[in-house]
């Protein structure tokens, strides 16, 4: 046990939680308090496991009466290190795994009630099990929790059609920083009784609330579906073919991603069992996919028709379509496995950032220009959601370089991406948030007024710092007792 935990707080946490729901161990502690990409390795006072709403509250009102702050967790797929404690082992996990039910689905209402622990491919699945679909997918899906999408507000592949994940939340059970709960589970399309709470928590990043369950909108199954895999010759040319698909029609279209040459052949190099659709290696790529819940539709037609228009007109140069369920998701795997990829090649600098839509093409020559002259060798690997504006400017170590010399030009780095996201009048986190790694690019970017009105919300309801300090809002901002 740590010499440093409040005395009789563990003995009251355990008597509370069971044994299942209280761990002092390293061996349970030390994995979950590293962020999946190694960049962050915090140290923990304890893991807290609560398998209901009423020990969830118990355990916060317990830690925020004894002075330990509380760092929630889901599947710890964060890409800026904001479920992993700080260094000062005064931190205690609570992790939501073991709330892991969906409380009911209701195919008539289209809404699911999920708690917070349920992995977001399961949701997918039970939603697809009585004939419906929860829309939001992302590459960690596999791992990333109900809880952690909302609290990150994540976007993912489909927000050009369904939103992020604030537009799927009709609402939300929150246990506050004081161990009161928000009994929030309203499954109403319309609700406009005060402040829309919901939506604070949505990407507030574990840092007013914790979220232990919520009602998700779902939609109507797809009847069919049809996907391609493009090259383009260039980023204008992936652009003006998303603007050839919307405008053709804009109701079928599900996802729209871009990928660079560099970004493809990475995924080629590391990811056993992937394979190039087309006869050449492109420069740039476009995955194209469209669903629909029409009984009349033929989607496989009009991809066929759009593409051979974008044909002549110049904007693809060779396209794949998809034969069958295998070949879709053989094309997803090149997408899905580009962070995996580069982690693989070795260290990288993450820069999620997202700039109006039209900017798009400007944004990637003039960030792929100032970043391989700021560091010779370096690999620029842009890929993302082109049809949101929002472009992952990742930048892959050289070859054989040091991968720690390399990390400690972050800062630097995404200057240099930023200076260009900022002239372009973008933002420079487009939906991995804020966590650990961009405390100081939020007082920069977002000072003034609205910094001041999200200190007040963080007062207001956390006036101790109990949840997440030091993420999301830069250290010393959220004074109090835990911090
Ligand atoms: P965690 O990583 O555990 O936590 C994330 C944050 O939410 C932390 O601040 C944590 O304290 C807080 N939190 C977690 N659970 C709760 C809760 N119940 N209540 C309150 N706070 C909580 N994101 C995108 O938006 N789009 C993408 O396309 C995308 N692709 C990804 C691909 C890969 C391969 C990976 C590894 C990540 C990707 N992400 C993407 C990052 C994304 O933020 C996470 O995948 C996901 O939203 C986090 O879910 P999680 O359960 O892992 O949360
Ligand atoms: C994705 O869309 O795959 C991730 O958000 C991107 C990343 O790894 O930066
Ligand atoms: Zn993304």
């Amino acid at each position: 046990m740590d010499a440093s935990l409040p005395p009789g707080l563990l003995d009251a946490l355990a008597a509370r939680l069971g044994p299942r729901g209280v761990s002092a161990d390293p061996a349970d502690l030390v994995p979950l308090s590293t962020d999946w990409r190694g960049l962050f390795r915090g140290r923990a006072a304890l893991l807290l496991r609560p398998a209901s709403t009423e020990d969830c509250a118990e355990a916060v009102r317990l830690c925020a009466e004894a002075g330990l702050a509380i760092v929630p967790q889901g599947g710890n797929t964060s890409m800026v290190g904001g479920a992993v404690p700080d260094a000062s082992g005064r931190q205690a996990i609570l992790s939501l795994v073991r709330m892991n039910r969906i409380r009911a689905l209701d195919p008539l209402d289209m809404t699911m009630v999920a708690e917070a622990g349920v992995v977001l491919k399961t949701a997918q699945e039970a939603a697809a099990s009585a004939g419906c679909l929860f829309p939001l997918s992302l590459g960690a899906e596999g791992s990333a929790t109900i809880g952690g999408v909302i609290s990150t507000n994540a976007g993912g592949n489909t927000t050009i059609r369904y939103g992020t994940a604030r537009d799927l939340l009709l609402g939300l059970e929150v246990v506050l920083a004081d161990g009161s709960v928000i009994h929030g589970l309203r499954r109403l399309r319309k609700d406009n009784t005060g402040y829309a709470l919901r939506h604070l928590f949505a990407g507030a990043e574990g840092t007013l609330g914790i979220v232990t369950a919520a009602v998700l909108r779902l939609f109507p199954a797809p009847r069919s579906e049809a996907t391609a895999f493009a090259a383009v010759p260039d980023e204008a040319a992936a652009l003006a073919l998303f603007r050839r698909f919307r405008e053709a029609d804009e109701g079928a279209l599900r996802a729209f991603e871009y990928m660079s040459g560099e970004g493809v052949g990475l995924v080629l190099r590391h990811i056993p069992g992937t394979a190039l659709p087309l006869a050449a290696p492109p420069g740039h790529a476009c995955l194209v996919d469209l669903a629909t819940s029409r009984r009349d539709a033929d989607l496989p037609a009009f991809l066929e028709a759009t593409l051979a228009e974008a044909l002549a007109a110049g904007e693809v140069t060779d396209a794949a379509i998809a034969a069958s369920a295998a070949q879709r998701a053989a094309m997803w795997r090149l997408r899905e496995e580009h962070s995996e990829a580069q982690k693989r090649e070795g260290a990288s600098v993450k820069n999620d950032v997202s700039v109006p839509v039209s900017a798009v093409p400007d944004l990637i020559r003039r960030a792929r220009e100032a970043l391989s002259a700021l560091v010779p060798g370096s690999r620029p690997v842009a890929f993302g959601h082109i049809g949101d504006g929002n472009i992952h400017l990742n930048l892959v170590q050289p070859e054989g370089a040091d991968p720690a010399a390399f990390l400690a030009r972050s800062e630097e780095i995404m200057g240099a991406v930023n200076a260009i996201v900022r002239d372009l009048g973008g933002s420079f986190s487009a939906e991995h948030g804020i966590g650990r790694l961009k405390g100081a690019m939020l007082a920069e970017w977002r000072g003034g007024a609205e910094l001041a009105a999200m200190r007040a919300i963080k007062a207001a309801l956390d006036p101790k710092g109990v949840l997440n300090p030091g993420v999301l809002l830069p250290r010393g901002d959220s004074a109090g007792a835990c911090c």
